[in-house]
């Protein structure tokens, strides 16, 4: 009896023995599997004012998106306008950078190859995480919150609100007659999206925002939040009282006069090159809401169900041409008649004075 309490005794002590060695053995694998967070990437930059500004992936980034021509560029100025937010223009490498990453691990062989040479999925994804701080951070003056606008990022929601915690997600959604009809009247290239049929572009339109309301469904509530354009346009104030509680941001007035900001140190800085800007400079006005209406092909109207289940879907009838989007805001009918009047100036400046950045 003595001796097999003596065994157990002993037992014991080498179960405790391999439970620590085994735990040891755990965290050093952890430590060396590169989890994204432990290798950490921040971003320090310089405002105008000499304060110093800290960015890190646990930093509270807005993303802001939606199909082209869906009044993102509207939202971000608008965003911009907020003493305590930075958008900045579209950087247009982040949304190729993200495709790329998505390569690299859908691609049976990418991986394989990848993982022959030693690279993680987390090295990548540490490095994806280094170069959209870096970019976001310094492309444009710094703010307490940095937000980013490159529309089609929104396809990679559930990604970036891992690689970003405290991330938060702006999904723009418009009629998608209206979208449509704005990047063929302006020609603006949108790539897969053929430009000389309504067709092909609603057909077009309806996957990609099937694709990110899917993504932001799946990021949740708390985090993505959905605004139609037309609630924007018609009522601002509204709107954009939801967008700042979702955010956590105190409510500035100064979002519903984004056009007097253009330019100014805080301000809105815009784009010379992009599609939207010659838009965004006028306070926010009707003029764009029912511009679609009369150039849709009939045969395109009456499959219109058929070609953009979508619309249906986000509460856009797709027999009523137009749809009711609601009344307007007395702001509104004001800002749409001085627009209509050609009554309001273009800034002598579109950048904000630029920051320095430091190491
Ligand atoms: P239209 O081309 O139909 O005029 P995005 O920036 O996502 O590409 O969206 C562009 C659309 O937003 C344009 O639609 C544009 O008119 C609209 N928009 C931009 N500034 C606006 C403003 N100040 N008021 C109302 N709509 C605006």
């Amino acid at each position: 009896m003595r001796l097999s309490v003596r065994r157990g005794f002993i037992l014991l002590l080498c179960l405790f023995g391999v439970y620590g060695a085994v735990k040891a053995l755990y965290h050093m694998l952890m430590c060396q599997s590169g989890n994204p967070h432990s290798l950490r990437v921040s971003v320090v930059v310089k405002g105008h004012n000499q304060t110093l500004y800290h960015y890190n992936q646990d930093s509270p980034i807005v993303f802001v998106g939606g199909v082209p021509r869906s009044g993102t560029t509207l939202m971000r100025v608008m965003l911009d306008a907020h003493p305590d937010i930075r958008c900045g223009e579209e950087t247009r490498v982040i949304p190729r950078i993200l495709s790329l990453r998505h390569g690299w691990r859908r691609s049976e062989e990418d991986r394989w190859a990848l993982e022959e040479e030693e690279i993680t999925q987390e090295m990548l994804d540490s490095a994806t995480a280094a170069f959209l701080l870096e970019v976001i951070a310094r492309h444009g003056e710094p703010a307490p919150l940095l937000c980013n606008k490159d529309p089609f990022t929104l396809k990679s929601s559930i990604y970036l609100s891992k690689l970003f915690p405290n991330s938060k997600f702006l999904l723009m959604v418009r009629d998608g007659r209206a979208s449509v009809h704005s990047m063929i009247s302006r020609q603006v290239t949108i790539a897969g999206f053929d430009l000389s049929s309504y067709r092909d572009c609603l057909s077009k339109w309806s996957q990609a925002i099937e694709a990110m309301l899917f993504q932001c469904m799946l990021v949740g509530s708390t985090r993505c939040l959905t605004v139609h354009y037309e609630d924007l346009v018609l009522q601002p104030r509204t709107t954009m009282m939801t967008v700042l509680e979702f955010l956590n941001v105190p409510w500035n007035e100064g979002v519903l006069h984004h056009e007097q900001a253009i330019g100014q140190p805080g301000g809105v800085s815009l784009s010379r090159i992009e599609r939207s800007t010659d838009q965004v400079i006028k306070p926010v006005n009707l003029e764009a809401l029912t511009r679609w209406v009369g150039h849709i092909p009939a045969d395109v109207l009456k499959d219109m169900h058929n070609i953009a289940p979508m619309l249906n879907k986000l509460g856009y009838d797709p027999s009523a041409n137009p749809p009711d989007y609601g009344q307007p805001d007395p702001e509104v009918i004001q800002n749409t008649e001085k627009v209509l009047k050609g009554d309001f100036k273009t800034p002598a400046s579109l950048k904000r004075p630029s920051q320095e950045s430091i190491k």
